[in-house]
């Protein structure tokens, strides 16, 4: 039986008193190097800073780094659940902060589960109803106030990670990389207003310099 249904997405905004502010983009983009810079660099200045993640290093995020790195056959739809429950747990660690005005960088939020998500979906469903489908669990979730994106060329990103044979992150073949950029940017395409787009092939410095410049417009 066919039933015709449509929603409305509203991603729900804070009023803490805190800012919260999320680092995303394919791996190697250089999410982490600029989140410990952020807050290293927001402290100095005497805000109160706090760096976190996805997948968390709790309970529930430590069984999602094992069922990605070990490779783990599981449904993508029980991945995502996993990831929203982890984030359910994050998110009142984020609040809490927040509550108290602390600046919250996020080393991935809810759009890396949406891309990885719709990577992983693609394929098996229509594309819009894969995103609203992935989406439609994140209304349960505060939304950023400012998520970078660091946009970085495959070909970079695959050569940084070469170079760096401790970094080995959860999705590393190229193919798959191009998978998840490809969902990044319609995601970007879809909720333009969501995102705020650093060009991360520069070298660390310039990077660092940009997102610091468009934090400050911003904040
Ligand atoms: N702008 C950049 N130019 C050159 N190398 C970079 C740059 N940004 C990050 N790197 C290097 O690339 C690797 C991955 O960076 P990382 O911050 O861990 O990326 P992510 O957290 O997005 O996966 C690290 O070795 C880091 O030093
Ligand atoms: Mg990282």
């Amino acid at each position: 039986m066919k039933h015709k249904v449509s929603f409305e997405l509203e991603l729900k905004k804070h009023d803490y008193p805190g800012k919260f502010i999320v680092l995303e983009g394919i791996d190697a983009a250089g999410k982490t190097t600029h989140s410990f810079e952020l807050v290293d660099k927001l402290k100095r200045e005497g805000h109160k800073t706090v760096y976190t993640k996805e997948p968390t290093d709790g309970e529930i995020g430590r069984l999602i780094r094992q069922v990605l790195v070990e490779n783990i056959k599981v449904p993508p739809v029980a991945l995502q659940y996993l990831f929203c429950a982890d984030r359910a747990v994050h998110q009142e660690k984020i609040i809490s902060y927040l509550k108290k005005g602390h600046t919250v960088i996020s080393d991935r939020y809810f759009w890396s589960a949406v891309a990885y998500g719709i990577a992983d979906l693609s394929g098996v469903m229509d594309y819009y109803l894969t995103v609203y489908s992935v989406l439609s669990f994140y209304n349960q979730f505060i939304s950023p106030d400012f998520t970078f994106f660091l946009d970085v060329e495959v070909d970079e990103a695959v050569r940084r990670i070469k170079k760096s044979h401790e970094h080995r992150e959860i999705y590393d073949d190229r193919d798959k990389i191009i998978k998840i950029k490809d969902s990044y940017e319609k995601l970007i395409n879809m909720f333009p207003e969501e995102f705020i787009v650093i060009n991360a092939n520069k070298p660390i410095d310039a990077v660092s310099k940009e997102l610091l410049e468009q934090m400050r417009r911003k904040i």
